[in-house]
């Protein structure tokens, strides 16, 4: 057990209708993956984000699995994806036999570096008979993956031009920016497919659930025959396909419809703890807030600073040590992915990744952080 002081980077906020909902499951028998509050946590996120279909599984790595699957990315293809992300998209990847393209960060809002993925897609690849393939690795470039890291959207304007020019699926994952906005309409419904997480830690959660949104009827009827088994007869054992254990219990649904009533209020919480960390943090030597874009409407998913060592006095890693001491949990970013063990080798050069792995802090920022907790965090930095 932590003590009362301690403050923990990000928990869940459990305050409006999830034990009712959830006691209804209990009370009826229906606790397992068909029920009805499956069904209308996918319409409730589906009309939300603005897609035609929604399809829930039982976490955001599935929901990008099958969503690979479903576009038509097959094994020995090429996928562009961020390199600065956690690793869920690009493994994903690696589960369909593809393989992962890193791109580099942008400096300003540290999102997947569109002109970067547009010089890899005019120098590194060339037409072969109306297939964009890899010059260096000869494979099929398919699609492009770009994750809305931290809750801010990815500049997806130019994205989506690229992707017509080089006739790439977008596969959004949009795991950590539920709510967030892109030019006035929510990620997730921007490119060919989107996919949401629902884990401990995310906006919004199931204690683990997924969703893949898509206005393609086809792709979103294949996603919920390949998460149910692919079972092809009502009645009789009959399966047409490898498929999947992969829907969300009516349980867990039960908690995501209690949770998206109080979705605006969480993402309208974020944006109050960021505004006020920005405003306290900006000044401070060393220290470089988050900036949201003019096209965008962040949710803050995990607000995080950079710490410059030379001017703060302190390396990232030495200063959550100082504030794990205080009682304050912070993180680092993510390993970017083409460093990463797990995926050599990739070969791939991103310095700006690289530097925001090494300057990232990402401070407490659950929905519930209370303004005496906030001041306790900031009051370090002053
Ligand atoms: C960017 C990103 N993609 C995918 C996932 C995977 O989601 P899950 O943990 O629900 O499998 C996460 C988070 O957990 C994430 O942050």
């Amino acid at each position: 057990m932590k003590s009362r002081s301690f403050i923990p980077l990000s928990v869940p906020e459990i305050r409006g209708n999830e034990w009712k909902y959830v006691r209804e499951c209990l009370d009826t028998g229906w606790v397992s993956s068909v029920g009805p509050f499956v069904n209308r946590f996918e319409k409730d996120v589906a009309d939300y984000v603005g897609a035609k279909h929604a399809v829930a599984t039982v976490n955001g790595t599935a929901a990008l699995h099958i969503a690979l699957q479903v576009t038509g990315v097959q094994a020995g293809d090429e996928v562009l994806v961020s390199t600065l992300t956690f690793i869920a998209p690009a493994n994903a990847i690696r589960y369909v036999g593809a393989w992962p393209i890193f791109i580099d960060a942008e400096p300003r809002y540290w999102q997947m570096d569109v002109e970067k993925a547009a010089h890899f897609l005019e120098k590194g690849c060339r037409w072969k008979n109306g297939v964009l393939r890899n010059r260096k690795t000869g494979r099929r470039v398919r699609a492009i993956l770009p994750v809305h890291v931290l809750g801010h959207p990815v500049d997806m304007k130019p994205l989506l031009a690229l992707a017509r020019k080089y006739k790439l699926v977008v596969i959004e994952d949009a795991t950590e920016g539920l709510g967030a906005e892109y030019r006035g309409r929510k990620i997730g419904s921007l490119g060919d497919i989107g996919c949401f997480s629902f884990n401990g830690n995310k906006i919004l959660t199931t204690g683990g659930g997924g969703m893949i949104v898509t206005d393609n009827a086809r792709w979103a009827e294949r996603a919920k025959h390949l998460t149910t088994q692919a079972k092809s007869d009502p009645d009789e054992y009959i399966h047409d396909e490898i498929g999947y254990n992969y829907r969300l219990t009516n349980l867990q649904a039960a908690m995501g419809c209690a949770q998206m009533e109080q979705l605006d209020l969480y993402v309208a919480k974020k944006r109050a703890i960021a505004a006020r960390y920005a405003r306290a943090l900006s000044g401070i030597e060393g220290i470089e807030v988050m900036r949201e874009a003019p096209w965008a409407k962040s949710i803050f998913w995990m607000y995080t600073v950079l710490i410059h060592r030379r001017a703060f006095g302190h390396s990232t890693r030495e200063w959550m040590r100082h504030l794990a001491r205080k009682g304050i949990q912070t993180r680092p970013l993510w390993q970017p992915l083409h460093k990463s063990p797990a995926h050599r080798p990739a070969f791939a050069i991103c310095p700006v990744a690289e530097k925001l792995y090494r300057d990232g802090l990402s401070l407490p920022c659950s929905v519930g952080l209370d303004f005496k907790a906030q001041s306790k965090v900031i009051s370090q930095f002053c």
